[in-house]
């Protein structure tokens, strides 16, 4: 364990970043030989044309780690260098234990300390601002921050509101303590705002399967252990908060959206991208987007778009990237991150 800190100006930054989608692809195609719909109506209302589903013996913290096995190797770091597990989830692998024990139990990282995070499509920037917690202060140096989910095994395959929306897969970072007498570290965290607003529960929620509802054999017909979504409130309420959200990040840095280099937002809906980037004033070729081959993987979707714009040398030395998500709850949040 490392002897706390009190230097002052040691920051979190992003060393290494991996991911990992399931090899089954759905198409819209496929979909609308399960219900009602079509790939004109999915990709006009959505942008998305496919998404992946894991195995049915792939569990959360199997694609979790598989994502960190990656994150660790790019980052150049061991398992038993990792000192925290965050993992971001709505599908953990069970209850409990917390799908990071299974990850750490699965890659080997016997000197970590491993819990979940639940803040829905916004758990992975969350999980990412608790670590910083601990690495800023000292009390941890290297930690694996992951967002993993199974959304296959949540959704109503008989509900077309929603089925069509959702994907499986995993992405994960390692974040390290930096300190400003070492050599400028990659992904520095610059700053992270998150909000969150309870009175919205029932617009986007699992409804059953857990305490306030478990599935008995009177209810379990209805499907309450699936996803419920209002579309239209939630499409209004994220344009709104992520919005707010990136404003918010970029002002705690110090910075403004014309000093953008690159958009990574939560891949819900292209159409919320969309209106969220023209009112930042950013163009097209600043936003990544990558939810038509993937769908909506809730808390995956940013370190899984995170890396695919590394490796595809989206992200070069010195550009600000500014992460944007929003969820069920709701939550949302926004981190800036100068590489
Ligand atoms: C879900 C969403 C794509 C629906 O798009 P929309 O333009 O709002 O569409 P509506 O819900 O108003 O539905 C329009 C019509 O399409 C129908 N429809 C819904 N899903 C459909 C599908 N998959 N295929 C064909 N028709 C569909 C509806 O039944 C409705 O028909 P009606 O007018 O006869 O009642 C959109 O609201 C959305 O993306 N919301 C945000 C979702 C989100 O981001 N969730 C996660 C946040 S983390």
């Amino acid at each position: 364990m490392p002897t706390p800190s009190s230097q002052p100006f040691c920051a979190s930054s992003i060393i290494g970043t991996g991911s990992y989608m399931p090899a089954k692809v759905l198409t819209n195609d496929d979909l609308s030989k399960i219900v009602d719909t079509s790939d004109e109506w999915i990709t006009t209302r959505t942008g998305i044309k496919e998404r992946r589903i894991a195995a049915p013996d792939e569990a959360t913290s199997d694609m979790a780690a598989e994502a960190a096995r990656r994150a660790m190797a790019d980052a150049g770091v061991s398992a038993e260098d990792i000192q925290l597990i965050i993992v971001a989830t709505v599908t953990p692998d069970m209850f409990f234990p917390s799908t990071a024990c299974f990850v750490q139990k699965k890659i080997g990282a016997v000197n970590a300390v491993c819990f979940d995070v639940s803040a829905a499509c916004s758990g992975f920037l969350y999980a990412l601002q608790v670590a910083r917690h601990f690495i800023n202060t000292g009390n941890r140096i290297t930690a694996l921050v992951i967002g993993a989910e199974k959304l296959s095994s949540l959704v109503n395959w008989q509900d077309r509101n929603t089925c069509v929306l959702f994907g499986d897969g995993a992405g994960a970072v390692v974040i390290r303590r930096a300190c400003e007498n070492e050599p400028e570290a990659q992904g520095r965290v610059l700053s992270t705002v998150m909000g969150s607003d309870g009175n919205l529960t029932d617009l986007l929620k699992v409804p059953g399967g857990a305490s306030a509802c478990p599935i008995t054999p009177e209810n379990v017909a209805s499907r309450p252990n699936t996803i419920h979504m209002e579309g239209r409130e939630t499409f209004k309420h994220a344009v709104t908060r992520m919005l707010e959200a990136s404003q918010q990040a970029l002002e705690m840095a110090g910075l403004s959206a014309k000093d953008v280099s690159l958009v990574i937002p939560h891949q819900a809906n292209a159409r919320i991208i969309g209106a969220i980037a023209d009112r930042l004033g950013l163009p097209e070729e600043k936003v990544f987007m990558n939810l038509d081959k993937y769908g909506n993987t809730s808390a995956a979707t940013i370190p899984v778009a995170l890396d695919e714009a590394r490796r595809a040398g989206r992200i070069k030395k010195g550009d600000v990237v500014l992460l944007v998500a929003f969820g069920g709850g709701f939550t949302w949040a926004s981190s800036v991150v100068r590489w």
